[in-house]
């Protein structure tokens, strides 16, 4: 597989720039890639994502980095880069599988552990919920987190998600089966939250 270039990862430039306060969510590029590796390489992070490997390799965020270029020219997902507008400092991913059909998406994220615990993570998610509801014009936004993931459980109740239930051991890692919790967001929720101000 030959070098990732720019120009041939016209799929991530989908990406809409998204605006908050602290944060701005960005098409990711090649210059990320390296931070990406480094991040999802902290044992602390790829501990709890669902399925990604440790070590995580350079190729293996150039080949993630592939496939969300392709997910993305093809419309099923949606990936930003996290960053500090103001220093440039990249923070993390932000990401939305999407189905146009079912009008939902399904939203993924992870922060580089040395900028976790300053809300970056819940101002993105909840940037990104605007975006899916007032842009997209989605139905139902869902998450989910693995029964250990406790900082991410936190931010999906920061942003309003509503409890489903309990997917029953439908994660398998590092050999044992775990519980995998599920929450949504449907559209007239959203709007309630909207008019009660918290969106
Ligand atoms: C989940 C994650 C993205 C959160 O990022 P973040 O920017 O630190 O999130 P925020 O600062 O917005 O909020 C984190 C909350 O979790 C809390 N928290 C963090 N670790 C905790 C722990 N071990 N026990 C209890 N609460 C914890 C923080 O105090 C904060 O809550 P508060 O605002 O009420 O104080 C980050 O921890 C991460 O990347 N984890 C690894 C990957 C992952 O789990 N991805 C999600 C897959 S579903």
């Amino acid at each position: 597989m030959g070098a990732l270039v720019d120009s041939w990862l016209s799929g991530l430039k989908k990406a809409p720039f998204l605006h908050s306060s602290r944060l701005l969510l960005r098409p990711i590029c090649v210059g990320d890639v390296a931070h990406i590796q480094s991040s999802v390489n902290d044992e602390r992070v790829c501990n709890n994502l669902s399925y990604t490997p440790h070590p995580y390799t350079m190729e293996m965020a150039e080949n993630w980095t592939r496939n969300v270029n392709y997910g993305m020219a093809n419309d099923s997902c949606c990936y930003w880069a996290i960053c500090d507008p103001k220093t440039e400092t990249f923070i993390g991913t932000m990401g939305l599988s999407i189905s146009r059909e079912q009008e939902g998406c399904e939203m993924h994220y992870w922060i580089n552990a040395d900028h976790w615990n300053n809300g970056y993570c819940t101002e993105a998610a909840k940037r990104t919920v605007i975006h899916v509801f007032e842009d997209l014009k989605m139905h139902r936004l869902y998450i989910t987190h693995r029964a250990g993931g406790i900082a991410s459980k936190k931010v999906i109740a920061k942003c309003g998600f509503v409890f489903e239930g309990v997917i029953r051991e439908s994660l398998k890692r590092l050999g044992k089966f775990e519980d995998v919790i599920s929450y949504s967001i449907l559209q007239n929720e959203y709007l309630a939250m909207k008019k009660n101000g918290i969106y």
